[in-house]
């Protein structure tokens, strides 16, 4: 499964890639609010620092504005993937730029057959939203796994990117049922190392060594 983090803030990306930990990045309008930069500014600086495919989103909720907004935001670097909203707009937006040769990342889906639809539209990517159906109730695994179904029964190319990754238990969910990509906060990324007996045995290991009187170096 491929990594992408999932934020404007380039220090964090930054740390994630010197380890190989990022095959991409993905970033939204909140998310350049958050980092507080320039949209064209902060997302240059990302496609330069990074090789995999860059997520920069639309704003306009009308095709035409869409594609215009599409075009603008491809123009900062060879890597950039086109973000649309899953609406009908999106979708003709999705096959027009797709159809252009960039790559397009279909974006806020909540169910199967938007997942359908955008893979008919041609999406490079599709991103549904595990996190936010978990927070109504609903399972966003449950639908990862259906559109990993439907695409392959198929031979659909879209990749599912799993999105409004939580947890780090939603990384490992999402890779056992075969999501092509997950794209996740840098602080989630970085809990996957994390386990309490681990702690424990390293501190017991370091007890037991300190009573040695030894010293590797
Ligand atoms: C990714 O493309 C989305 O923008 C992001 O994962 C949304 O996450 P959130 O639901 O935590 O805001």
């Amino acid at each position: 499964m491929k990594f992408f983090v999932d934020t404007a803030d380039t220090a964090a990306i930054a740390e994630l890639y010197e380890l190989g930990m990022v095959d991409g990045v993905t970033t939204n309008p909140s998310l350049i609010h958050k980092s507080g930069r320039d949209i064209k500014e902060v997302i240059a600086e990302i496609a330069q620092m990074v090789d995999g495919p860059v997520s920069a989103e639309t704003v306009a909720t009308d095709y035409e504005t869409m594609v215009k907004e599409g075009h603008e935001v491809a123009k900062l670097g060879d890597n950039i993937a086109i973000k649309v909203p899953l609406t009908w707009d999106g979708l003709k937006a999705c096959k027009q730029l797709s159809g252009e040769g960039h790559m397009v990342n279909v974006t806020l889906c909540f169910s199967a057959n938007q997942a359908l639809l955008a893979a008919k539209a041609g999406a490079t990517f599709i991103s549904p939203f595990i996190g936010r159906l978990d927070d109504m109730n609903l399972d966003g695994m449950e639908l990862i796994a259906d559109i990993r179904d439907i695409y392959d029964n198929y031979g659909f190319e879209t990749q599912i990117l799993a999105a409004s990754i939580r947890s780090p238990n939603h990384m490992s969910e999402a890779a056992k049922i075969g999501a092509d990509v997950a794209t996740a906060p840098p602080e989630v990324i970085k809990k996957m190392a994390g386990h309490p007996l681990t702690d424990k045995g390293l501190a017991a290991f370091l007890d037991d060594w300190a009573k040695t009187g030894q010293s590797i170096l």
